[in-house]
């Protein structure tokens, strides 16, 4: 047969893992060569590893809480903070945006299943009156953002194997939102193979490796080994501004935080909000042997989260809503092989659709493998003086994650609704809003128009004529 692979087959039998190529002879040239290409990408050795540490060994990752503390964190000025440092931070940051050192960083490599949304995330409509998707609502911000700050903010956006098409598509449809073609970046992240209990890698069909993206921490080694890290350098960004994609209210270049980092020679800086309840599912902003970390609310006994303070308050508090600001070095370091800097993989218990040895295709009904991702959080120990700041949840965080309730496009809309009355009041303008503030109409404020409360302040009081507000009203 011609261009046999036979090195790639024999590492493949080697390492325990020849079922890979079971089916080989079955195919036709063509899947025969995407089989090959899919298999070429697999580093056997990690996979080796990832498999003894958390298949074999059975040692299910259970985090030692000994001496955990939540971790301390620079308080809102409207909650005990000191508003000079918030002054001070939101003109540092000023400075570090208007000398070009600042970039956002989208990861929007995920599948989005909860949603049920068959499509890139981003491409998902979000907004109340308009319906603009989350990267059209990202992309306004970053240009108005540049506005403001006289400059072109790039964009870099991390896809996957499995949306990467299909955004960069949307992009263009779209002409990249008014962007310049060149200030957005796209960065593919890597994927890791599914494996069983027994550690043997699965096929998704007889020609197809079943492969999942890496997490949202393989972005920092997808950002140094696409060479992402290199441009930013050659461009003098030093400070990447790093959100996830399902949130259409997040401040992604907020100059107050920008600042918190810059005056804090941070290399990592987070944005935590006070937990809505003790057993919310995010992250936990801690601190152990003098080190911060995140310890998600799965990784954290219930008791634990419920402990209260003497004065009644939660005592692990600060809930992660995966708001980051990296200093380019450090991505180059954390993202990198240097011994010491790697981050962990997670396990994940997945029913895992598979052909089985007799060529048939299994759906299972019970968790019958695992995938493996990295967390971006996980950084957190690695970094230098780490900087952790208090956010308002009304203003930073309300994302689109279930199809219903809690974190839908249904309860985004109200948040962003309720947002933009208080813009508006704001301003000094009344507007009919119900007791949770949320207004009687829908209406609209453009990101291109305004991305925060102060910008919406001072583009509202020169706009003329004013727009009306009444019910589908688009302030832009
Ligand atoms: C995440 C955090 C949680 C935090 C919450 C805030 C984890 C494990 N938990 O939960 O601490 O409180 O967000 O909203 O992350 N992504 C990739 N590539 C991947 C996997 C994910 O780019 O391989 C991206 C997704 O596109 C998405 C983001 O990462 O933008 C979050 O992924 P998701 O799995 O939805 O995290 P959550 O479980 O919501």
């Amino acid at each position: 047969m011609a261009n046999f692979p036979d090195i790639l087959i024999d590492s493949f039998n080697q390492a325990g893992q020849g079922q890979v190529f079971q089916f080989f002879d079955e195919l036709d040239e063509t899947m025969q060569a995407e089989l090959v290409a899919q298999a070429e990408t697999i580093d056997l050795v990690e996979v080796k590893e990832l498999v003894e540490e958390h298949v074999k060994g059975s040692q299910h990752y259970s985090l030692n809480l000994d001496g955990l503390e939540p971790a301390p964190y620079q308080a809102l000025a409207t909650k005990g903070g000191d508003s000079a440092q918030w002054d001070a931070a939101w003109e540092a940051g000023s400075a570090a945006l208007r000398a070009g050192r600042v970039a956002a960083f989208t990861v929007a490599g995920g599948q989005g299943t909860r949603l049920g949304y068959d499509g890139p995330k981003g491409t998902y409509p979000v907004t109340p009156v308009t319906e603009k998707t989350l990267f059209q609502v990202f992309a306004e911000k970053i240009a108005r953002s540049g506005e403001r700050f006289d400059v072109t903010i790039p964009w870099y956006i991390l896809t996957s194997e499995i949306n990467d098409d299909a955004t960069v598509a949307a992009f263009e449809a779209a002409d990249f939102f008014g962007l310049s073609r060149e200030s957005v970046h796209f960065i593919v992240q890597g994927l890791v193979p599914a494996v069983d209990y027994e550690g043997k890698i699965l096929l998704a069909e007889k020609g197809k490796i079943a492969m999942t993206p890496d997490g949202h921490g393989g972005s920092l080694r997808a950002l140094v080994r696409s060479g992402a890290v290199d441009t930013m350098k050659a461009q003098g960004i030093d400070i990447v501004c790093y959100f996830q994609v399902d949130n259409p209210i997040v401040q992604c270049i907020d100059p107050a935080f920008i600042g918190f980092h810059v005056l804090g020679q941070s290399e990592l800086s987070s944005k935590m909000v006070p937990k809505a309840y003790a057993l919310e599912k995010v992250g936990h902003f801690c601190i152990q042997n003098g080190k911060s970390l995140v310890v998600e609310y799965s990784d954290m006994p219930n008791e634990m989260q419920e402990e209260t303070k003497v004065d009644g308050g939660i005592r692990f508090n600060g809930g992660s809503v995966a708001i980051h600001i990296f200093d380019r070095d450090f991505i180059a370091r954390a993202g990198g092989s240097g011994e010491g800097s790697k981050l962990p993989f997670h396990r994940a218990d997945k029913k895992i659709p598979h052909v089985n040895a007799a060529g048939k295709i299994i759906q299972p009904d019970s968790p019958n493998g695992v995938k493996f991702e990295m967390f971006v959080f996980d950084a957190l120990p690695l970094a230098k003086n780490p900087v952790i700041i208090e956010a308002a949840r009304a203003d930073d965080f309300s994302p689109v994650k279930n199809a219903e309730g809690v974190d839908s496009p249904q309860s985004s809309k109200e948040d962003q609704l309720r947002m933009f009355a208080r813009w508006f009041k704001a301003a000094g303008e009344s507007i009919e809003t119900d007791g949770s503030g949320l207004p009687a109409i829908k209406f609209e404020i453009s990101p291109r128009f305004a991305v925060d409360e102060a910008d919406f302040v001072s583009q509202w009081a020169t706009l003329d004529p004013k727009t009306e507000i009444k019910d589908g009203a688009v302030i832009q």
